[in-house]
């Protein structure tokens, strides 16, 4: 800033010279100065990352704003990020795009492994660093995975359901995505966990896409079918409480069991759901927002960054969810005194630069 100023003001003294009119040069050189302060905030930004998210919902719009939170003290990195809705072509169309945009980091929730593998080992190939999030894809055509651990989210669940239903019975099982890793290894780990004790057990399968909607579609019909069932896992929470809805139109104050998978408190999610006695329990998946930024961080600046992370799991239920709903409206509070105190300080940063735009001046 100063080094330009400086150069500004010789070039101001030769104009000086030339032409004898001191006014219109300095005039000038406000306006120069000026045009230079203001621009010092956008010429910091060095480093573009795309985010291709698969869906959008509470629990991806979470993980959004934890990464951009996170970039408040990284105002050199910009952030673009673009939702599939569900669809893997459009999925596929999105990283085309920030392969052709050069972007400087890809952050990448598949929707389906097999079918977007190719699109992201594009990525790869062209050079770009690719973080995968959440979802996972085929082969190992990635820089860095970061995600929730599937595995122990269905050996959780499984652990629970014998704890709730030592007696066994019959169970949904309400499937997210088919060919989404989550769903897959939700449902290995429920396996995994239930071993032996899996033959006390009648499970009947079927899938939801991770839709509230399909959820509570497909349990009005299954509970027609089967009005002994004891217990509803939904491989997520939106299913569960869609289970929790057809369940209480067909027979209000129902007693089974229900339980879901996210753990996400707000308005119409999880941790709500138990509290209103809708749920009975929860096992989180965390979005793991900040983690992700930190690790592109490390990337773009050629730092060691771990490959591989697995963010572990918890069981909500009526106990610990109160607690937890007054943890994330302190945190909101939190963030908006965060988010207020960065605002005030770009102003002073703005004011103060432009303050010395006009000294030098
Ligand atoms: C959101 C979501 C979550 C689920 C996760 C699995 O799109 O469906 O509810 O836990 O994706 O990737």
């Amino acid at each position: 800033m100063y080094l330009c100023t400086r150069n500004l003001f010789h070039f101001a003294q030769n104009l000086y010279c030339m032409n004898k009119q001191p006014w219109l040069i300095f005039f000038l050189i406000g306006i120069l100065s000026i045009l230079v302060s203001c621009s010092q905030q956008n010429s910091s930004v060095n480093y573009r990352i795309g985010v291709s998210q698969c869906s959008d919902d509470a629990w991806r719009t979470k993980l959004n704003e934890e990464m951009q939170r996170e970039l408040l003290f990284h105002p050199e990195i910009s952030l673009e990020v673009r939702s599939a809705d569900d669809d893997n072509e459009r999925q596929a169309a999105d990283i085309d795009y920030f392969i052709n945009e050069k972007v400087d980091l890809l952050i990448v929730s598949p929707n389906e492994a097999a079918v977007l593998t190719p699109a992201v080992s594009k990525a790869y190939d062209a050079g770009i660093p690719v973080i995968v999030a959440d979802r996972k894809v085929t082969g190992d055509k990635y820089t860095a995975f970061i995600g929730g651990d599937n595995l122990a989210v269905g050996k959780l669940m499984a652990q629970s359901l014998t704890m709730m239903l030592p007696e066994g019975g019959k169970v949904f099982e309400l499937l997210g995505l088919p060919g989404s890793t989550p769903a897959e290894l939700r449902h290995e780990g429920f396996i995994q966990g239930l071993g032996d004790k899996i033959e006390n057990y009648e499970i009947i399968q079927a899938v939801g896409n991770w839709f509230r909607d399909q959820g509570e579609h497909i349990t009005d019909s299954l509970r027609r079918l089967h009005p002994d069932v004891k217990m509803s896992l939904g491989q997520n929470d939106q299913m569960a409480i869609g289970a929790y809805q057809a369940a209480e139109r067909l027979l209000p104050g129902n007693d089974i069991f229900i339980m879901g998978v996210d753990g996400l408190t707000g308005h119409g999610n999880g941790v709500e759901a138990i509290i209103n006695n809708q749920i009975d329990a929860s096992a989180v998946y965390a979005t793991g927002g900040e983690l992700i930024i930190q690790t592109a961080v490390k990337i773009l600046q050629g730092k060691p960054f771990e490959r591989n992370t697995a963010l572990s799991t918890y069981m909500v239920d009526p106990l610990n969810a109160p607690l937890m709903n007054n943890i994330y409206q302190e945190v909101l509070r939190e963030v908006d005194t965060v988010q207020m105190l960065k605002g005030r300080i770009d102003y002073f940063w703005h004011q103060h630069n432009l303050e010395q735009a006009l000294l030098y001046t």
